[in-house]
């Protein structure tokens, strides 16, 4: 398993695994892996040639009431979950490598997203679609793979 903390090597080796005629499958996460995660990478596993984990704890889908700096980070133990279920990459950026300095530009859903729990908790589905869409640019899986435990964040997403 290769584990790639920045942009541009892992696209490089995306573009490579693409041209070889590989299809590749793409499971978003951040981290503190559980069985949920397990079913998904099992899924992408079998599905696709290359199976392409991320671990990003994304700061810009907390709001300021709730704890980013509390959130779990378990980077040993997602590795080790991660390696056996034969993940290809584990892509685990920094903030900085996502969001750099004077980042401006964003992905909102309109209208579905200030229903839903988006009233209670305003720019969290901006921060998803914002983050998902990044890593969708970043990846360009042929697959993504989205737990159903969030129903309302899969229906933003989707
Ligand atoms: O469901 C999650 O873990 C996150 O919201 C996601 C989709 C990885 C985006 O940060």
């Amino acid at each position: 398993m290769r584990v790639i903390r920045s942009v541009r090597p892992i696209q490089q080796l995306i573009k490579k695994a693409k041209s070889a005629g590989k299809t590749v499958g793409f499971v978003p996460t951040m981290g503190a892996l559980h069985d949920g995660h397990r079913s998904l990478l099992r899924r992408c596993r079998r599905e696709n040639d290359l199976a392409v984990l991320s671990v990003f704890v994304n700061p810009k889908q907390f709001g300021p009431e709730e704890d980013f700096a509390e959130y779990p980070r378990r980077e040993r133990a997602d590795k080790k979950l991660a390696k056996r279920e034969k993940v290809d990459i584990m892509f685990i950026p920094t903030a900085k490598e996502m969001y750099p300095e004077g980042y401006l530009t964003y992905i909102e859903v309109e209208r579905m997203t200030r229903v839903l729990c988006g009233r209670s908790r305003p720019g969290h589905f901006k921060g998803v679609t914002t983050v998902v869409g990044k890593l969708l640019n970043i990846i360009t899986p042929d697959v993504l793979y989205l737990g159903q435990k969030d129903a309302q964040q899969a229906a933003v997403l989707t």
